[in-house]
């Protein structure tokens, strides 16, 4: 249960460089993804799972964050938190090995791209960082539908499980790493620095409207392009609003009370 008052603790303080870094090392979990048991599933269950549009953008997406947050965390200064980053390379990468476990055990067609090299460190960091926050925090209320649904049944469950809190654990990672380097930026590079994140916030805001309205059609021509692509939207707005409401945002906060720290 949530304890009624939950300490404060200063932005950039000792306690919360130190909470930020020890959070993340303790809460990390030893599994191997190559040894996971993946379940025999009937021809049904396999071709659903393989339908899902998702696979070719979640591998794309884990050699992006995974190579990016690797070779990010020799920016960091404070031996700790580079340990922490690394750590979440780490965790990267073994989603990426999970991914690669999975598909080729169901058999859904992926085509592995060439290693990423990130070429500017820290915009590229903030950049994956920030892409997380949106591409979790709405895939935490999908996976909860499609648990409560039994779109996925509980073997299938307990194999993303894992990986769904590691990433509630990254966004809560990265959201306190932008407020503690921002706090330690000298006092005339702070507004550059939250100019350059709103940016990147922009642009990932941007790639998603983008996906959004690829996945609404775009065969669509003549008079009625218009009205269909106006309905769509207001479709995909209410749908996301209500996933927002009653999924992503209940889910997160479930996720994220399991590293809350408590008082008393
Ligand atoms: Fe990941
Ligand atoms: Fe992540």
């Amino acid at each position: 249960m949530m304890s009624a008052a939950a300490p404060t603790i200063q932005i950039g303080s000792q306690e919360h460089r130190q909470i930020l870094a020890r959070f993340f090392l303790d809460s990390h979990v030893d599994f191997v993804p190559e040894s996971i048991v993946r379940p025999t599933l009937a021809e049904p269950s396999r071709a659903r799972l393989t339908a899902l549009p998702f696979w070719q953008e979640a591998v794309a997406t884990e050699n992006i964050t995974s190579n990016t947050v690797a070779a990010a965390a020799r920016l960091e200064p404070d031996p700790e938190i580079r340990k922490a980053i690394e750590m979440q390379g780490f965790e990267e990468n073994r989603h990426a090995r999970l991914l690669v476990a999975l598909t080729s055990h169901y058999r859904i067609k992926v085509e592995m791209p060439p290693r990423f090299e990130p070429h500017s460190l820290e915009n590229d960091f903030l950049f994956a960082g920030f892409g997380e926050c949106f591409d979790s925090f709405f895939a935490f209320g999908l996976f909860a539908l499609a648990q409560k649904s039994g779109y996925f049944g509980p073997e299938l469950i307990a194999i993303f499980e894992p990986v769904v809190q590691e990433e509630a654990r990254h966004i809560l990672f990265f959201v306190n790493w932008v407020k503690y380097r921002r706090s330690q930026l000298p006092w005339w590079k702070r507004p550059a620095f939250r100019l350059r994140c709103a940016w990147i916030i922009l642009k990932q805001v941007a790639s998603r409207i983008k996906t959004a309205r690829t996945m609404g059609g775009a065969s669509d021509s003549g008079d009625n392009f218009t009205t269909t692509r106006a309905c769509c939207a207001r479709g995909w707005c209410r749908f996301l609003q209500n996933l927002h409401t009653g999924c992503c945002r209940p889910a997160f906060d479930r996720r994220r009370w399991r590293h809350e720290p408590r008082s008393g």
